[in-house]
Formats: structure tokens, sequence, C-alpha cells
């Protein structure tokens, strides 16, 4: 079922969208060879907590850290550990979803750590198309079906794979909502776009093939040739005018004091 948002109650989910894109915006200047991903994790969770919000990976269905940190072949929901270094050469997403006031705000962005190879580059570049074309899919009158269509025409352009297993979300009071948004497809199939929808698109975008498998912590998420994997996600709200809004940009970030 899918919860349709007011227009008051998007104004409200634009306060955790604009802290989630803030948080992003401070760690960016943190990510850097030799730091690991614990304390990419802690200078996120305090931010959070400062501004009086809430982690919400933290204890989600198990997940033991505030963000999830996913490097080079890790698809999605890397866990961060104090022995995990940045290295060199290494892309990392990262994802994070501060609570404010009940509505959650998920975002996520590439960050390339020193200097990646021109091929890791050019899978970060496309994948952020991918999330822009599937935005701009986005329109009353067509449905879920056509952002994935944009989004997987790009990516096979360029002889990548778009990642099937994870989809986007609903989003609201809860983490994860209907509907389902998948990152491949066909134009004109699934649900038709409506006032009030609010949901994230977060193509994962991989060099080889699309087939994920799950390691033994139950939640890292890795290609199953090793191939390098992409991803960005914002949360997108479609207002009762039918204007879409993303959500999780740093303009909506309005400071506490
Ligand atoms: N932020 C992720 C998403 O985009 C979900 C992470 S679930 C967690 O949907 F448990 F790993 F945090
Ligand atoms: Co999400
Ligand atoms: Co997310």
């Amino acid at each position: 079922m899918i919860y349709l948002k007011s227009d008051k109650q998007i104004d409200e989910m634009k306060l955790a969208g604009g802290l989630a894109a803030k948080t992003l915006d401070m760690i960016a200047e943190h990510v850097k060879p030799g730091i690991t991903t614990q304390q990419l994790n802690e200078l996120c969770h305090n931010f959070t907590i400062k501004h009086n919000a809430i982690c919400a990976p933290l204890k989600y269905k198990g997940f033991p850290k505030s963000i999830c940190t996913s490097i080079n072949d890790v698809v999605c929901h890397g866990i961060p550990s104090s022995k995990t270094k940045l290295k060199d050469g290494d892309i990392i997403n990262i994802d994070v979803t501060p609570i404010v006031n009940g509505y959650h705000g998920d975002t996520s962005r590439m960050f390339l750590v020193g200097q990646p190879s021109r091929e890791a580059k050019k899978l970060v570049e496309i994948t952020q198309q991918c999330l822009e074309l599937g935005i701009e899919a986005v329109k009353i009158g067509g449905r879920t079906g056509d952002i994935g269509a944009a989004i997987q025409q790009h990516a096979e352009k360029h002889k990548y794979s778009v990642v099937r297993e994870f989809v986007g979300h609903g989003i609201g009071k809860k983490f994860h909502e209907d509907p389902q948004i998948m990152h491949y497809g066909k134009p004109g199939t699934g649900k038709p776009f409506e006032p009030g929808m609010v949901f994230t698109i977060e193509p994962m975008i991989n060099i080889g093939h699309w087939k994920t498998k799950i390691k033994k912590d139950r939640w890292t998420a890795v290609t199953i040739d090793g191939s390098l994997s992409a991803q960005f996600e914002h949360t997108i709200a479609i207002r009762s005018n039918g204007q879409v809004e993303i959500l999780t940009v740093s303009e909506n970030y309005i400071p506490t004091n």
C-alpha cells in the first residue's frame, strides 16, 4: 500500500532530506586514503545526533552501524569497520538516512579516494547520469517502470549492467514503503505516478555482470564477478500540483542554531 503525502508532509520530509544531503557534504573532505570506514561512520553519526536526528540504519533489521559504506565491488550495504582503511584509487558509496521529526531522508553519493582509474571514474559519472535520467522520467501520466527503462537504456549503452536484487522504495515515516522502484524494465509498466508519492531512486550499476552475492556478514552485497559497482541515490517527491522535487539537496538544510 502506497502512503501518499500532503504538501505539508513533504515540506517536513525536506528537513530530513536536507540534513541527509548536508551529512554527505560534511563527510566529503574526510574521504581520503588512510581513514577507516568506522571513522566515517562516527563522523556521520555524531553530525546526525548533533542535529537532533536519528540514524535510521543503526539496528535496522539488525544492521550494526549508522551508515553504509560500499567500496569498489561492494554494491550496497557495506558495513563500516575499523579494519577497513580507504586506499588510493578506491571508489566508495556513502549512504545516509537521518530521521527528523519521524520522517526519513535517504541519499547516497560516490566519492573518489585519491586517483581512481579512468575506468572507475567513468562508471561513477555514468551512474550519476543514470540517477538524473531516472529522476527526469518521473512525470504525472507516466509509470514507475519509466524510471527503470531510462536507467537501463543509459547503463547498457555504455556496456554496463543494472543490479536487479535491490530497488528504490517509497519512504516516509517508514524507511522502506511501497512502491518498489526498479532500476531496469519497460516503459509504461508498474504503478502510475500520483501526487503525494515520495520514493527513492538509487541505481546500482556494475561494469561486469548484474548479479550480486551477499557476504557471510549477511549484509555486504558484492558483484558476483568482482567487477566495480557504483550507486547514487535521491529521495524524490511528487507535489499536489504534479511538480517533481528532489528532497535530498543541501538547499533544504536548515541550520538548527
Ligand atoms: N539506505 C539504504 C537504502 O537506500 C538502506 C540501508 S538498510 C541498512 O535503502 F540496514 F543497511 F542500513
Ligand atoms: Co534507499
Ligand atoms: Co540509502
